[in-house]
């Protein structure tokens, strides 16, 4: 048997089955994993390698896709974590522990869901929008040009923004600017209100995160600290919360990203104290 599990939670070995470039900046990793393994959008694993690239703390990545026994991943190099990673060829052992974290809701059956991904923001939103997406919902995804652009995830209706409108593909459409104003922009009109999910960068959140609250929309974003554990146990990536008045979290108004999180109400986070822990 492959690895083992703790509730819904696996330690699998998964072997690369792909691990290629789909855009100019993003790295899609195929893992067969031996056994299939079921996910909620915007839950995310913890990831490792082996031999003498092993990591003494595992990186955190939202799971894209799980088709049978193969989960996907969606990854920009930034680092030495990430940059090993992407030195992983067909063949090579990598570790997975998951799913973890708590996800994106389905649908509400009142109001239109609207989705703001922004580059490595997208798998968590991808999921959501493959699983439940209905025909008054609204998908952006931002990239900063037509080169960044997944184009080969983005064929199901999605809309896409680019910060300098270059190295576009022949056929290609995009709107110029950042991905909250594209949104901004067609949705201006629409009557009633709209529940807004988002996942990307800090000033991608926090720019929906005002927009919608001038909406009086509700607003739920996947935000992303640096993990140790992964499962609530070591603190290392608590996300500050506005107080709430409460005794207790006018204390310890933090909560754990990796256990509470990622995916936290807009309006909770202390978007000041946020922007301080980048
Ligand atoms: C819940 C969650 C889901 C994520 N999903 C994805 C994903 O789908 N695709 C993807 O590419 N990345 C994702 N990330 C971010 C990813 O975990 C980091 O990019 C990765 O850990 C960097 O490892 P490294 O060794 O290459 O970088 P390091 O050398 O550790 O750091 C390089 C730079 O990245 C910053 N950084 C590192 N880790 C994080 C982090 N967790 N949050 C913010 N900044 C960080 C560092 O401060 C530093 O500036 C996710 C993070 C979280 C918490
Ligand atoms: S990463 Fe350890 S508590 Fe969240």
């Amino acid at each position: 048997m492959n690895g083992g599990q703790s509730g819904n939670r696996l330690r699998l070995t998964g072997h690369v089955l792909a691990n290629t470039a789909i855009s100019s900046g993003l790295i899609r990793l195929d893992l067969d994993l031996g056994r299939p393994v079921s996910f909620a959008p915007g839950q995310f694993a913890m990831l490792n390698l082996t031999g003498p690239d092993s990591l003494v703390f595992s990186r955190p990545f939202s799971i894209l896709a799980c088709e049978e026994t193969v989960v996907s991943f969606l990854y920009r190099v930034v680092g030495r974590g990430t940059a090993l990673l992407a030195r992983q060829e067909p063949g090579c052992v990598v570790t997975f522990f998951g799913p973890l974290g708590g996800s994106f809701p389905p649908p509400p059956d009142d109001s239109p869901v609207v989705i703001l991904a922004g580059g490595v923001g997208l798998p968590p939103l991808y999921a959501w929008w493959r699983r439940y997406r209905r025909g008054e919902d609204r998908a952006y995804f931002g990239g900063r040009d037509g080169a960044d652009v997944p184009w080969s995830l983005l064929e199901e209706g999605w809309r896409v923004s680019v910060d300098r409108l270059t190295n576009l593909p022949p056929g290609a459409e995009a709107w110029e600017g950042l991905v909250v104003d594209y949104g901004r922009h067609e949705l201006t009109t629409s009557d009633g209100p709209r529940l807004v999910l988002a996942c990307g960068p800090a000033p991608l959140l926090r720019a929906a995160a005002r927009w919608a609250a001038e909406g009086n929309w509700p607003c739920l974003v996947s935000v992303e600290e640096r993990m140790g554990c992964g499962y609530g146990v070591c603190n290392g990536c608590v996300v500050p919360l506005l107080a709430t008045g409460d005794a207790t979290d006018a204390v310890l108004p933090y909560a754990t990203c990796c256990e509470e999180g990622p995916v936290f109400a807009a309006e909770r986070i202390d978007w000041d104290a946020f922007a301080r822990t980048e």
